[in-house]
């Protein structure tokens, strides 16, 4: 056995640090770069024939860089296929990369393996999109959340079963619930136990992948809330996957959008909903409800991308974006912008940005493709709708707390 996979006692969360040996390094200050990706990616090989002999690839990452900051969280956003799991399983090391680096707290983890990432794992954790498949079900509670506490050799102080049971208190569950099984919970309090299950190591970063979008929408905030205020509490940092804006605008210092296995807009949050420059991001901003019937009623003012997302094996040239985009020109199937800071704290991959200066101003000819590309919004209307959604997100954490509150004196009575 080597130092890396001796047993280490840690104590209880909130307590006094990890005992030297459970962690690499020191814990890095709010700000410091905790996670750094450059030029990752992914290309799942396709094979055919006998032989298995390779006839092309997914190009599900393609190169994209980032940085995450401790104590932040960073919103990754895109539709459906654009590889946001392959980049959490990425840098979660579930995956290994075909290109590119990972490092975290300064080290480079891209190639480690299994025995050396084994101290890695109590640092990295993942939440994952389906709260029922993803707990198994002949498990008791107890033995669910306890189980990276039996895989990492670590004996918390108490035992595991008092530790289990506070973990379970945190996340807003009965602790005297830790002999049921899966079944006997709904998918709010299910996603919850992933939720503790996560936590149990006390790790630095947790990548959720689409952790509310499996539950009902009365449900989803509550979740959301949840992991804003263990945040709060425990000084998390969090990398939260979802396809829809409206769940990262809450909690997110910063958001990525991704689209066809490339960043093409790293922006603070503020800044992108009050001036997104990628017309990707743009469209999907008016994809976000507007909860003013008024407003659902003029479906001329939004955007609506026409075509489907192109496949993954074979990418468009130049720009992936201008075989939907409304603004793209000649340029644009040629050469691919590269991903540059055109504001402070917004970088951006595009030729033709919006509430910014055109960067290939000499090309003004539209492509065909782009005269139908898209219904446009007017800009105000936007803006209105952003602001509408912030205060109903605003009002929606409000109500949760009461909610919580309800949720476990439930749970309480349950008993
Ligand atoms: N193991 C795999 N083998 C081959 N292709 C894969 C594999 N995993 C993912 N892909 C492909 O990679 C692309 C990106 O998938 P990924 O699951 O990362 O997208 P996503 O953005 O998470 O989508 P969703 O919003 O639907 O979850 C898709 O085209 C998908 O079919
Ligand atoms: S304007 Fe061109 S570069 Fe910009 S998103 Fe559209 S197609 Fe891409
Ligand atoms: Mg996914």
């Amino acid at each position: 056995m080597s130092d890396d996979e001796k047993a280490v006692t840690i104590p209880a969360q909130g307590d006094a640090p990890k005992e030297e040996g459970a962690t690499l390094t020191k814990d890095p200050a709010p700000g410091e770069v905790l996670l750094r990706v450059s030029g990752l990616k992914k290309h799942f090989p396709i094979k055919k024939g006998l032989l298995q002999r390779q006839v092309g690839a997914v190009h599900a990452v393609d190169g994209i860089d980032f940085e995450v900051r401790s104590g932040e969280t960073l919103g990754v956003v895109g539709e459906s296929g654009c590889g946001k799991s392959t980049m959490g399983r990425l840098i979660t090391r579930l995956l290994e990369p075909t290109a590119g680096k990972v490092e975290f707290e300064g080290r480079d983890i891209t190639h480690l393996g299994v025995s050396a990432m084994r101290p890695m794992r109590r640092d990295v954790q993942m939440i994952f999109q389906d709260p029922y498949s993803s707990l198994n079900p002949r498990h008791t509670i107890g033995t669910i959340v306890g189980a990276p506490f039996k895989l990492q050799g670590v004996e918390p102080e108490g035992g595991i079963k008092k530790e289990v049971q506070r973990l379970l208190e945190v996340v807003g569950l009965n602790p005297e619930h830790y002999n049921r099984y899966p079944h006997e919970f709904s998918g709010g309090q299910r996603q919850r136990i992933g939720i503790a299950r996560a936590l149990a190591l006390n790790p630095k970063l947790v990548v959720a992948d689409e952790p509310v979008s499996a539950l009902d929408v009365s449900i989803q905030a509550q979740v959301v809330n949840l992991l804003d205020d263990l945040q709060q509490e425990l000084g998390l940092t969090y990398v939260i996957i979802a396809h829809d804006l409206s769940v990262v605008r809450h909690v997110s210092d910063r958001i990525a959008v991704m689209y066809l296995g490339k960043i093409v807009e790293l922006s603070d949050r503020d800044s992108l909903y009050k001036a997104p420059m990628h017309p990707y991001t743009k469209a999907l901003m008016s994809a976000v409800p507007i909860p003013d019937p008024r407003r659902k009623a003029a479906k001329s003012e939004r955007i609506l991308l026409k075509g489907d997302v192109p496949s993954p094996i074979s990418p468009p040239s130049g720009c992936r974006f201008h075989t939907r985009c409304w603004k793209a020109t000649q340029i644009c199937t040629t050469v691919e912008p590269p991903l540059v800071e055109l504001k402070p704290g917004q970088q951006v991959a595009c030729h033709h940005p919006e509430n910014f200066a055109d960067q290939a101003p000499q090309d003004t000819v539209l492509l065909t493709v782009a005269k139908e590309a898209a219904e446009l919004v007017a800009d105000e209307v936007l803006a209105e709708s952003a602001e509408t959604s912030a205060a109903v997100a605003a009002e929606v954490t409000k109500e949760t707390d009461v909610t919580k509150e309800t949720d476990v004196t439930k749970d309480a009575n349950d008993k």
